[in-house]
């Protein structure tokens, strides 16, 4: 089989791509590099890097027409760069998914959208969220939301061109995706909260830490993904993929602290302080498994501590080289 991965040194994209060379695929990577890096990725005789925009409709064209399946992930992704590059934002998750699906259409081949747990938009009661609920966003004016709309318009973009076009696609919507290589620079939790502790440094919690999230193995998710891509029930759906356990983020921050045997300080800090006024959370985040269990015929299993385990050895690692 013959993939194509946008985005696919980045951080999910990354580990779909060792996953899928090990299973003995040809693998063609484009990345702008913009949040993802080369060092994600292991050199290989069947894995072949573009370092490009999947905005580049002459290159994607090239790329598409080579392979079997597309598995689109680029885009500009983490609150922190949302709301400071909000026309980024806009153009790339728009845009290049235009492209992608315009060319997956030419060329007939079978394409993934990342879509994302922010489609639910602001959700105020704890319960776990399934694929045809509803979806409540706050003002265009809070420009943390144009991520949500933008991954909507994604989807509705997908599933147009799979109903009036027959083309074969299928949208997963991850959920909070943690693990190693995963960046804290954009906002990300864990790892901002494992930097922290071993460095000592304060860890910072945006609002009361009450907001309750789920977090899901990077490898259960590409597990998850892949099989979906495999199963010809899976097209033309949109998919959670994320594990049902939750936390909340205050005791993330003390579970992160406890595991590192750091003795940092937890620091709360309001949203406005952390991101500017009129900055928007939503307090709860649960993923409805049932339809990944009955497609892909899988549900993320690896525990919270375990991840964090790997996070923790991962981010250490280069302070022991550098001690040794
Ligand atoms: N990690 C999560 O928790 C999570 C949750 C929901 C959805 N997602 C989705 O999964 C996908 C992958 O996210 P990730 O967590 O690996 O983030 P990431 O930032 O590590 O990966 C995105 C990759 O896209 C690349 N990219 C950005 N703009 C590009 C462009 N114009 N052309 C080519 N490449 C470009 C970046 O350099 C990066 O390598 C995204 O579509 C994201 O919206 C992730």
């Amino acid at each position: 089989m013959k993939v194509l991965i946008t985005g696919g040194a980045g951080f999910i994209g990354s580990h779909l791509a060792d996953h899928l060379l090990e299973r003995g695929c040809e693998v063609w990577v484009i990345d702008d590099l913009s949040s993802g890096s080369l060092d994600n990725l292991h050199p290989h005789p069947r894995l072949h890097v573009v370092i490009d925009s999947v905005t580049n409709e002459a290159v994607m064209n090239e790329l598409t027409h080579r392979v079997d399946h597309v598995y689109h992930l680029a885009a500009v992704v983490g609150v922190r760069l949302v709301v400071e590059s909000p026309v980024r934002t806009l153009e790339v998750n728009l845009r290049g998914t235009e492209v992608v699906l315009k060319l997956a259409h030419r060329f007939g081949k079978r394409v993934l959208l990342a879509s994302t747990s922010e489609v639910y938009g602001r959700q105020g009661e704890n319960r776990p969220l399934s694929e045809d609920g509803e979806r409540i966003y706050g003002p265009t004016t809070v420009g943390r939301w144009s991520y949500a709309a933008a991954k909507a318009i994604d989807e509705f973009l997908g599933l147009a061109y799979h109903r009036e076009r027959g083309l074969e696609v299928v949208i997963p919507r991850f959920f909070n995706t943690v693990g190693p290589r995963q960046t804290g620079r954009y906002g990300m939790v864990i790892p901002r909260f494992v930097e922290a502790a071993l460095a000592g440094a304060p860890i910072i919690v945006h609002g009361d830490g009450s907001q309750r999230r789920s977090f899901t193995y990077v490898g259960d998710a590409v597990q998850a993904i892949t099989r979906l891509m495999a199963a010809p029930q899976a097209v033309g759906e949109v998919i959670n993929v994320g594990s049902g356990a939750q936390i909340s983020i205050l005791e993330l921050a003390h579970l992160v602290r406890e595991m590192v045997g750091s003795d940092s300080e937890i620091r709360t800090v309001s949203y406005e302080e952390a991101y500017g006024p009129g900055f928007e959370d939503m307090r709860f985040r649960q993923p409805c498994t049932r339809k990944l269990e009955r497609l892909a015929g899988f549900c993320p299993r690896v525990p919270l501590e375990a991840i964090l385990r790997q996070v923790i050895d991962h981010a250490s690692r280069p302070m022991l080289e550098a001690a040794s």
